[in-house]
């Protein structure tokens, strides 16, 4: 049974211990940490009960705990992955990996120094659309591929339900706000997924991007709340990202792959595929599962296996080089070279 301890009892912490318990035959979550005690002693009791700590650091004193799962804001992620490496815990880690390539440069020296596995928690890969569109991809049914589309966009909806940001998680004052703490704006946050999915289901290397970075609505931000990013892959395939918190777009995320042979496009719930030759487009109803059970299950897997979990801390690298590269294009106003990031 893996003893694990979850690192930060804040929103997203809520689908992560949901997803431990759904995996309760394998693990447990042991000890669970915040600098909020209701934070984490909510938390605890979810969980069916667990050791309270305000400091992660004694948390990772404790012997029972095998991994811990890092649900902090972005500005803790490279202290506490170093220090549950340091420590010899494996770690799953909310996205992104942390702020910058110099904190992924520390990260990867600690994991590499312990031994430890390490996970990036980019749940969107264990959608059902993403797991269909892969092998498919891969089994060379959409021919050569040219071209893919992926998005994610809401309205920020306390913003909405209010009209004021005073309560939305990205209001005045939050950590999302201030540019410091968060890395960015909302492309270092939601737009995250859209580009690990593209990166995945791309499987080549990405050599240069650009990007338009907008703020529409969320004016209490140090950052943007609309990314627009445009990347060209070493195998002459190119991918757009459009991620935003100011715009609905019908299915919240989608994705669009083009091939040769054909173009598959799919959101949460549904998938369309139109081969070269056919009249109309096949379509599928897919479920929508819980993704961080999926996630949490897949790295229990590999860490009873030995084996290197699907996104793994060369994914989390590759994803936060693509979009410090987009944020280098908006500040120096040109298209960047990604080999220089
Ligand atoms: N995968 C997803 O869909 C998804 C969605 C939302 C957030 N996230 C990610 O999850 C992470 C957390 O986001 P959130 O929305 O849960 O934030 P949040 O602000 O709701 O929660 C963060 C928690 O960390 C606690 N904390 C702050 N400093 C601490 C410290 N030094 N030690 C212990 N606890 C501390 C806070 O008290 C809070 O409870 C971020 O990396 C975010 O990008 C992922």
């Amino acid at each position: 049974m893996l003893g694990v301890g979850i690192i930060g009892c804040g929103g997203i912490s809520n689908g992560h211990a949901r997803g431990w318990n759904a995996n309760s035959e394998r693990a447990k979550v042991v000890a669970v940490a915040d600098v909020v005690d209701s934070a984490a002693q909510t938390r605890a009791a979810q969980v069916g009960g667990a050791q309270v700590y305000a400091d992660y650091h004694e948390l990772l004193q404790n012997p029972s705990v095998d991994a811990v799962d890092i649900c902090l804001p972005h500005h803790l992620h490279k202290e506490a992955a170093v220090a549950a490496a340091n420590a010899k815990k494996h770690v799953l880690i909310e996205k992104p990996l942390c702020l910058d390539m110099d904190e992924a440069k520390e990260i990867e020296a600690a994991v590499n120094a312990s031994g430890i596995t390490l996970m990036c928690a980019h749940n969107q890969v264990f959608t059902e659309s993403v797991q269909e569109i892969k092998p498919r991809i891969e089994d060379g049914l959409l021919g050569d591929i040219y071209w893919i589309h992926s998005a994610d966009c809401f309205l920020s909806r306390p913003f909405i339900r209010t009209g004021s940001a005073a309560l939305s998680s990205h209001g005045p004052g939050t950590w999302r706000s201030k540019r410091e703490l968060m890395g960015g704006g909302e492309l270092i946050d939601t737009g995250y997924h859209p580009t690990y999915r593209l990166l995945y289901l791309a499987g080549a290397e990405a050599m240069t991007v650009s990007a338009v970075l907008t703020n529409h609505r969320l004016p209490q931000l140090d950052g943007e709340d609309t990314a627009q990013v445009l990347v060209a892959f070493a195998n002459g395939s190119s991918g757009f990202i459009l991620s935003s918190w100011a715009m609905n777009l019908p299915s919240g995320y989608s994705i669009h792959v083009v091939g040769d042979r054909g173009t598959i496009s799919a959101g949460p719930g549904r998938i369309e595929m139109m081969l070269n030759g056919m009249e109309r487009p096949a379509v599928k109803e897919l479920q929508v599962p819980d993704t961080f059970a999926r996630e949490i299950e897949h790295f229990i897997g590999c860490l009873e296996n030995g084996e290197t979990p699907v996104q793994s801390l060369a994914d989390g690298i590759a994803t936060l080089r693509l979009i410090r590269g987009a944020y280098q294009s908006v500040a120096e106003q040109r298209v960047v070279s990604l080999d220089t990031v």
